[in-house]
């Protein structure tokens, strides 16, 4: 493909990195991550091939929900560093070639934030209406409760002025009143200072939550963000979280202008290669692939494995969500809301390094750009005596004595014991070994980069041969890639045919070395081993490989 499209539209073919700095790496020696420390180790994501780094909340906050809950949006939380610190750790990071992006997180702030103080201070406060409040409202359906261990209803009572104020999410997160164009002016001002400090975008929190109060067209409000946001930096992208049906999920994408959110996660897909895991059968991902909208020009869709969040099951049926959990999570203490897992995935898969491999081989091949939830790299574990979601929040474990602080950790869950301890999982040690999971992914990213038909080209589900196998075709101006998996423990005979590719070819293996001799009638046949996974580039015989993902003319 041409390189000054890959570069112009650089969001199609990312690979996004999520962290919380907090939880990265110490610097200054206090027990806890800061920027200082994160910078030292750009150069580990420089390595890996991450070209975006999306920074979990960072701003001053009481943390009843991990940063999600904000009282000041336009500074750095004290224990992490200053601004000057975030400056720093931004240039280094374009330095080296990495872009960064941070959650962007309004739908809310926290109760403690001055202006929910100033709003509760009376019915006739200035602020009042910067929040949304009502005096006899609705029951709730309970389904519509997002935190259904902690919350029974998303209003509150404020005693004081014996009103309720909304809140979606926990009850000390006061939900800001978008139709307030106060409100939405300070939200422009929010976007536009922290990209006047080098943010090339934001990773935006709760979408559907963020506009549902808007009066008229609250899509036209996503409209304006966008269009103030690319006013100040054309390469700037909206991220967002749209945990929603394909066919309602369009929308936020500004249906076909594409106007809105420039990516969105792809929660169905995610699910849906849980499913098939567990079934080890990949059928179900094949139908999210086939299912799944072509996203307006310009726009992309965003594939993960893992996220900071539970392991939502919320878009499958009772039965497949029960099936899911008894492969990878049976545990009632594995669960959580009834929904999802609060795992990472190396535990899931009893640290079975054939099926993480295989794993993280489909993640990078599946159209879309992939985001990584940072330690995914070396098969970080999670530690279930954290509370709820944060068991998934360790601290990155950089050497076998865990390497995140000179001293103990003040993070708010410890690192695990045992086989997913930093002495066995580390980043130094898998940089050492061929065979771990962290020179795996460092050569995947690297061959999905090189081959952006994988993210962005027209795609294809093939027949396969074998019902344990997934056979995808990528193809973009001119350039064909085939990614072929094998989500079974055992053998499979791979059977597929690649039609329309003239002349005389050969697949060349991207992942390992060999290639096959594609014969006239497009008839591909070989035996994959149990777990396997081949990414196979079409080109001819004497073409340098390089060439042939055409650049085009
Ligand atoms: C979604 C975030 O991913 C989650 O961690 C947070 O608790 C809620 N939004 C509320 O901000």
């Amino acid at each position: 493909m041409r390189l000054t499209y890959t570069a112009d539209l650089w969001w199609k073919n990312a690979v996004v990195y999520c962290l919380d700095v907090e939880t990265y790496k110490d610097g200054n020696g206090d027990g806890v991550g800061d920027f200082r420390g994160l910078t030292q180790q750009v150069d580990h994501l420089d390595r890996l091939g991450v070209t975006c780094i999306w920074l979990m909340p960072f701003f001053p906050t009481p943390g009843r929900d991990d940063g999600y809950d904000i009282t000041d949006f336009y500074s750095v939380d004290p224990r992490l560093g200053t601004l000057g610190d975030f400056v720093e750790f931004v240039r280094t990071a374009k330095d080296r070639g990495i872009r960064v992006i941070a959650d962007l997180v309004v739908n809310h702030t926290s109760d403690e934030h001055p202006w929910f103080k100033e709003a509760r201070a009376g019915r006739d406060a200035a602020k009042r209406d910067w929040y949304v409040w009502k005096d006899d409202p609705d029951p709730v359906d309970p389904e519509a409760i997002v935190f259904p261990d902690k919350e029974d209803g998303v209003w509150e009572l404020d005693k004081k002025s014996g009103q309720y104020y909304l809140h979606s999410f926990y009850r000390f997160q006061p939900d800001l009143n978008l139709d307030n164009p106060e409100v939405r002016d300070e939200i422009a001002r929010i976007l536009g200072f922290w990209m006047q400090l080098g943010l090339s975008g934001f990773r935006v929190d709760a979408v559907p939550f963020l506009i549902e109060g808007i009066r008229g067209d609250p899509h036209s409000y996503l409209a304006d963000l966008r269009a103030f946001m690319n006013r100040r930096d054309g390469g700037a992208i909206l991220l967002g979280e749209v945990n929603l049906p394909y066919p309602d999920l369009m929308r936020y994408f500004g249906d076909g202008n594409g106007d809105e959110v420039t990516m969105c996660f792809d929660f169905i897909g995610m699910q849906r290669f849980h499913l098939s895991m567990a079934r080890q059968n990949p059928q179900a991902l094949a139908d999210a692939l086939s299912q799944r909208p072509a996203p307006p020009k310009d726009c992309h869709w965003a594939t993960f494995v893992r996220n900071h969040d539970e392991l939502t099951l919320d878009k499958l049926t009772d039965a497949e969500r029960q099936e899911v959990f008894a492969a990878f999570g049976p545990k009632k203490d594995m669960q959580v809301f009834d929904r999802g897992l609060r795992r990472r995935l190396p535990p899931m898969l009893d640290g079975d390094l054939r099926r993480l491999k295989l794993a993280y081989s489909v993640l990078f091949s599946l159209p879309g750009t992939p985001v990584l939830f940072y330690g995914e790299e070396i098969g970080l574990g999670e530690n279930l005596k954290g509370e709820g979601r944060m068991a998934v929040r360790i601290p990155m474990q950089w050497t076998p004595d865990g390497g995140f602080s000179p001293v103990a950790a003040k993070t708010p869950v410890p690192s695990p014991t045992g086989k997913y301890g930093p002495r066995n999982v580390n980043v130094d040690a898998q940089r050492r070994d061929p065979d771990s999971l962290l020179r795996w992914v460092t050569m995947l990213i690297e061959r999905y980069r090189e081959s952006p038909e994988l993210a962005w080209g027209d795609y294809d589900v093939l027949a396969s041969g074998d019902e344990a196998v997934l056979v995808h075709r990528a193809d973009a101006e001119g350039g064909t890639v085939v990614a072929v998996h094998n989500f079974a423990d055992r053998e499979a005979e791979v059977d597929f045919v690649l039609k329309g590719l003239d002349g005389r070819r050969v697949l060349t293996d991207l992942l390992v070395d060999g290639t096959l001799d594609l014969p006239a009638d497009g008839r591909v046949r070989f035996t994959l081993e149990p777990y396997g996974t081949r990414w196979l580039r079409s080109a001819a015989p004497d073409q340098p490989l390089e060439d042939a993902s055409a650049k085009g003319s």
